[in-house]
């Protein structure tokens, strides 16, 4: 793609604060909500039309699933109209637009994982405002680069979600608190880090398209969570729990593993999401317990 200045929406979100260290060196204008508010499309296009940017990536989100149920236009303004003001700003510039989107665009029926070949069917409000954002910017911005991911955990924590799953159990358990985390979603949790440098090598090559990228492997929430205690050596009450039991307000997918045909493993499947996790508690500070960390 031969990129040279680089756009990042988003830029202090979870996503986007790693997206701006693993482009370090590159032409970069991370923007932030204090920047640009993307569903304002006057704004947005004065914006960008001063950067003139190559590529633009955009991180940005609403991605409080349960809120979506809710609050409806909040979640198709941002996930999608917002993606429909970048796709034609884009295209009307003759610049490349990376879209991030979601696993949740499927409807967890299948029992192996996903390609960029399935059909999407999602379950949920937040799904839904996602899938049509693809679709805006398929349609509409003939350079783009959709990337689908899972489960993301940063050092930065979600800004929209107040922090990120791992960091919620550490919370919990430091509290004494029992813990019921569900076992039956299976995911492949990963690590932002390792998502921006696919990101990162994909602006690298002549790659547009839909793309699949997450670390590799997968768990349930709850395996994903005895991981991380097991990792440190903690021993909180962990107790499984199930989807029905828990009553969450959004459906969620059963199953929303991703695979990348169109990647082929060339580039995130690399990493096992068991080892993106013990990279993040050492990356945060924590001393992994020895007898674990080779499990
Ligand atoms: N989190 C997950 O588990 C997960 C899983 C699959 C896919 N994804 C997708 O991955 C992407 C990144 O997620 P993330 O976890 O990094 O999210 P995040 O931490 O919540 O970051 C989103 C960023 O977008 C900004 N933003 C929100 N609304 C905006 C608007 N209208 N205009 C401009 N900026 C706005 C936020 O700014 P403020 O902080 O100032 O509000 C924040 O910096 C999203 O597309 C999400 O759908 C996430």
């Amino acid at each position: 793609m031969g990129a040279s200045r680089v756009a990042v929406i988003g830029a202090n979100g979870q996503l986007g604060t790693d997206l701006v260290k693993a482009l370090d060196g590159w032409d970069l204008v991370p923007l932030t909500l204090a920047d640009v508010e993307i569903c304002d499309y006057a704004q947005t296009r004065q914006v960008l039309e001063l950067i003139r940017p190559d590529v633009v990536i955009n991180t940005a989100a609403f991605v409080r699933v349960d809120d979506c149920e809710e609050e409806v236009g909040q979640a198709f303004s941002v996930n999608a109209f917002a993606a429909r003001n970048l796709a034609q700003i884009c295209a009307d510039l003759d610049c490349t637009l990376v879209h991030i989107s979601t696993d949740y665009v499927f409807d967890g029926q299948k029992r192996e994982p996903y390609t960029e070949e399935d059909l999407p069917n999602p379950i949920n409000v937040y799904g839904a405002s996602k899938l049509a954002g693809e679709h805006f910017v398929r349609a509409i911005c003939p350079k783009h680069l959709i990337v689908r991911t899972s489960g993301l955990y940063g050092k930065a924590g979600s800004s929209g979600k107040g922090g990120n799953f791992v960091e919620t159990m550490l919370r919990l358990a430091k509290e004494g608190r029992p813990i019921r985390v569900v076992d039956d979603q299976v995911l492949a949790p990963t690590y932002t880090k390792d998502l921006a440098g696919v990101i990162t090598s994909l602006l690298q090559s002549p790659e547009i398209g839909l793309y699949h990228a997450t670390n590799a492997g997968h768990c349930t929430w709850y395996e994903f969570a005895g991981r991380i205690f097991d990792l440190l050596g903690l021993h909180p009450t962990l107790t499984a729990t199930t989807t029905t039991e828990l009553g969450a307000r959004a459906q969620r997918p059963r199953y929303s593993v991703l695979a990348s045909a169109a990647l082929n493993g060339r580039l995130l499947g690399a990493r096992r999401w068991e080892e993106a996790l013990q990279a993040y508690l050492l990356e945060t500070g924590r001393a992994i317990a020895s007898a674990k960390a080779d499990g």
